[in-house]
C-alpha cells in the first residue's frame, strides 16, 4: 500500500518537475531573446555608421565603446540632462554636446586628432540600439557558429528566428527524452523496492506512439527547414561588402547633401540605376584631394584609376584602370524590376526601398528583395490614379471608383500582382 503510494508520488513529482523545468527554460529563453531584434539592428547600424572608426572592445580611430554608458553616467548630470542623455546628444551630433559646455564632451573632443562624424538622421531609439550592441557585443554572437552550421546554404548570417528556434526545439526534445528515461528508471527502482518481479516492458522508444511522434517532428522540422532555406537562398539582406574605394554615402549624401540622382542619373530613366563613372567623381575631386577621415589615401585611388596627375593637374595617357565596385543588390534573372516605373510613375522614394542610405558609411542591402516584399507593397500602395493619364486605359476602374464600388486603387488593382508583370 505504502509503496504504491510512493510510486504514484514519484511519477507525479517527475511530471511536475518536467513541466516546471519546461516553464522555467522557456521563459528564460524568451526573456533572453527579448532584445535580440534590437541588438541585431544595433549591430547593423553600428556596422554601417560607426565600425569604420570604432570597435566595441578595442581602440581605433575612436575609443573602444564597451563601458561608454558608465563613463558618461559617471560624468554626472549637467544642465538637467543625465550622462546617458548627453551621450545620445554626442552620438547624434557631438558638436552640440561640445557647444553646451559639457566638460566630459569637451575633453573627449580634444582627446584625439581625428573628429567624429555627425549622425543627424539617427533617432534616440537607434542610438539606444547601437549602445545595446556595443555594450553587449558578444551577447548573441556566441550562438552564431551553430547557426551558421545549421544553415550553411545562406550567404550571410541567418538573422531569422530559424537557428535559435532550432536549438530551442532540439533542447526541448532532449529534455523530454531524458525525463522519460529518468521516469522509467524510477519506475524500475520503485518496483524493485516493492520486491515485484518485473515483467518485460516494451522500452518507450519502441512504442508506436514514440515512433509516430519522432516521424511527425522530423516532417515538421524538415518542411520548415526546406521552406526556410529555399526562401532565403541567394537573398542577402544586410549584405555590406567592403568596396575598393572607401566611398561614403554618409559623407556625400548626408553631410554634403549631394542629390542621389547627381550620381545615379539613370534611376528615373531606365530599368537599372547606374553606378556613377569616375568622371562624375572627378567633377569635384579635381579640386577636393583630401578627405576628413582618410586624408589623401582614398581619393588618390580615384586619381590612380582615371590616370590623373594631381600635381600637374592633367590626365596621363594609358594610366587609367577601372574600379570594380562590388555589386550589392542583385535580383535573380527571372525577375523584371524597373527603377523608372517606381521612381517616376510610382513616386517611391529611394529610401523606401534602400533605407537611410544618406547615413551609411558603406551601403548595405536594407530590404529583403523577396517576392513577398514586392507584392506586399503593391497591395498596400495606392497609385495616383485620378490625375494620371497613364491610367486612362483603365476605364472600368475609373467607373468603379466613381460609383464607389472601390474606394482606392492600389498597384495590385492595376495588375501589380500578376505573375507576368514581374517574371519574364
Ligand atoms: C570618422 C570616425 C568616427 C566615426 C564614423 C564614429 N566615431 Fe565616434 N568617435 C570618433 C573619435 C575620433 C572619437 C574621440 C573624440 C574626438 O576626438 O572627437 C569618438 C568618440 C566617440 C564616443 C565617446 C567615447 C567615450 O569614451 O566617451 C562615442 C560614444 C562615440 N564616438 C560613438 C560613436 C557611434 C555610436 C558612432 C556611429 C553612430 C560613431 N561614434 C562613429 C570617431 C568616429
Ligand atoms: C557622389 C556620388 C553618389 C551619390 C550622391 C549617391 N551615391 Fe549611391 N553609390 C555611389 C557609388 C560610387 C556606389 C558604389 C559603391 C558603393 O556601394 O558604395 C553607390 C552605390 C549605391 C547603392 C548600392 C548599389 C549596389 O551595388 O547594389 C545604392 C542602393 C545607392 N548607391 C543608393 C543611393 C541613394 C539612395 C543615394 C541618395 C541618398 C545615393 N546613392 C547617393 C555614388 C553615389
Ligand atoms: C559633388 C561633389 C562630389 C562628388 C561628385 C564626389 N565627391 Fe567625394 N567628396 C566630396 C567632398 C566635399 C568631400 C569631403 C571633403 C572634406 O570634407 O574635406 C569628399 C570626400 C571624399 C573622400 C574622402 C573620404 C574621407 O573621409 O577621407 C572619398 C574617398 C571620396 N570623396 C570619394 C568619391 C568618389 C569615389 C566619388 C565618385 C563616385 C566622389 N567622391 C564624388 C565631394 C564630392
Ligand atoms: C521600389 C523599390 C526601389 C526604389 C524606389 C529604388 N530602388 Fe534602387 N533597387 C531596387 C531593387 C529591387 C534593386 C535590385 C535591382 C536588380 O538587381 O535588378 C535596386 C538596385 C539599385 C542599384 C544597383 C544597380 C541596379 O540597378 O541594379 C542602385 C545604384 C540603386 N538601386 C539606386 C537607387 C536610387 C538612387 C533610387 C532613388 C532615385 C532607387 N534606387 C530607388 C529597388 C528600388
Ligand atoms: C515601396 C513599394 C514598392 C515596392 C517594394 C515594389 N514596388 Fe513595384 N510598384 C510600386 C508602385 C507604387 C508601382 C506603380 C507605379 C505606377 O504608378 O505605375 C509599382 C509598379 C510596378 C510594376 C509595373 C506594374 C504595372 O502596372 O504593370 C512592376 C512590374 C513592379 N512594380 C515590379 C516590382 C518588383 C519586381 C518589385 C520587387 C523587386 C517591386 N515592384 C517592389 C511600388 C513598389
Ligand atoms: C511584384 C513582383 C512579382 C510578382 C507579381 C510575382 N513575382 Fe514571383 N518573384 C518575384 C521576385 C522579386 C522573386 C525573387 C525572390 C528571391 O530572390 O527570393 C520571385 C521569385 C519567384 C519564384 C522563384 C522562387 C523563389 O522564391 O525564388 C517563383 C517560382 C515565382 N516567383 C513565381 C511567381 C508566380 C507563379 C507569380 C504569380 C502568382 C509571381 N511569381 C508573381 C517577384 C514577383
Amino acid at each position: 500500500m505504502k509503496s504504491e503510494h510512493n510510486q504514484r508520488s514519484i511519477k507525479s513529482y517527475s511530471f511536475k518537475a518536467f513541466f516546471a523545468t519546461l516553464l522555467v527554460v522557456s521563459s528564460l529563453f524568451a526573456s533572453a531573446q527579448d532584445d535580440k531584434p534590437q541588438w541585431e539592428e544595433g549591430k547593423s547600424l553600428f556596422k554601417s555608421n560607426c565600425a569604420a572608426c570604432h570597435n566595441p572592445k578595442a581602440d581605433g580611430t575612436g575609443p573602444a565603446l564597451a563601458g561608454v554608458t558608465a563613463r558618461w553616467e559617471a560624468s554626472g548630470e549637467f544642465k538637467g540632462k543625465s550622462g546617458t542623455q548627453w551621450l545620445r546628444v554626442w552620438i547624434k551630433n557631438w558638436n552640440n554636446a561640445v557647444a553646451s559646455g559639457n566638460k566630459y564632451a569637451v575633453e573627449m573632443a580634444n582627446s584625439r586628432p581625428a573628429a567624429m562624424n555627425v549622425f543627424v538622421t539617427l533617432k534616440d531609439e537607434d542610438v539606444d540600439k547601437i549602445l545595446l550592441y556595443v555594450e553587449n557585443a558578444d551577447k548573441y554572437n556566441k550562438v552564431a557558429p551553430v547557426a551558421a552550421a545549421a544553415t550553411d546554404a545562406v550567404a550571410t548570417e541567418d538573422k531569422g528566428p530559424g537557428a535559435s528556434l532550432y536549438i530551442f526545439v532540439s533542447f526541448l526534445v532532449l529534455l523530454v527524452i531524458i525525463l522519460i528515461v529518468v521516469t522509467n528508471k524510477l519506475d524500475t527502482i520503485v518496483a524493485k523496492s516493492k520486491g515485484e518481479v518485473l515483467t518485460v516492458k516494451t522500452p518507450f522508444y519502441k512504442t508506436t506512439n514514440f515512433k509516430a511522434a519522432v516521424l511527425l517532428a522530423a516532417i515538421v522540422y524538415g518542411g520548415y527547414k526546406t521552406v526556410d532555406v529555399v526562401t532565403h537562398f541567394g537573398r542577402q539582406q544586410g549584405y555590406s561588402p567592403a568596396q575598393p574605394i572607401r566611398f561614403s554615402h554618409a559623407l556625400h549624401s548626408g553631410t554634403h547633401k549631394i542629390d542621389c540622382q547627381y550620381c545615379h542619373q539613370t534611376a528615373n530613366k531606365g530599368k537599372n540605376s547606374n553606378i556613377p563613372s569616375l568622371n562624375t567623381c572627378m567633377n569635384c575631386h579635381k579640386q577636393v584631394s583630401k578627405g576628413p577621415k582618410y586624408g589623401t589615401e582614398e581619393i588618390a585611388k580615384i586619381y590612380a584609376a582615371v590616370g590623373w596627375d594631381a600635381y600637374n593637374k592633367t590626365y596621363e595617357d594609358g594610366k587609367a584602370k577601372p574600379v570594380e565596385w562590388v555589386r550589392i543588390h542583385n535580383l535573380p534573372d527571372h525577375v523584371a524590376f524597373n527603377h523608372a516605373t517606381h521612381v517616376n510613375a510610382g513616386k517611391v522614394k529611394c529610401q523606401t526601398c534602400h533605407g537611410p542610405v544618406e547615413t551609411m558609411e558603406t551601403v548595405y542591402q536594407y530590404s529583403p528583395l523577396s517576392m513577398g516584399w514586392c507584392i506586399n507593397c503593391h497591395r498596400n500602395t495606392e497609385v495616383q490614379f485620378a490625375s494620371n493619364n497613364y491610367y486612362s486605359v483603365y476605364a472600368k476602374i475609373h467607373e468603379d471608383l466613381k460609383n464607389k464600388k472601390i474606394d482606392k486603387v492600389t498597384v495590385a488593382t492595376v495588375g501589380g500582382t500578376e505573375c507576368q508583370r514581374c517574371h519574364y
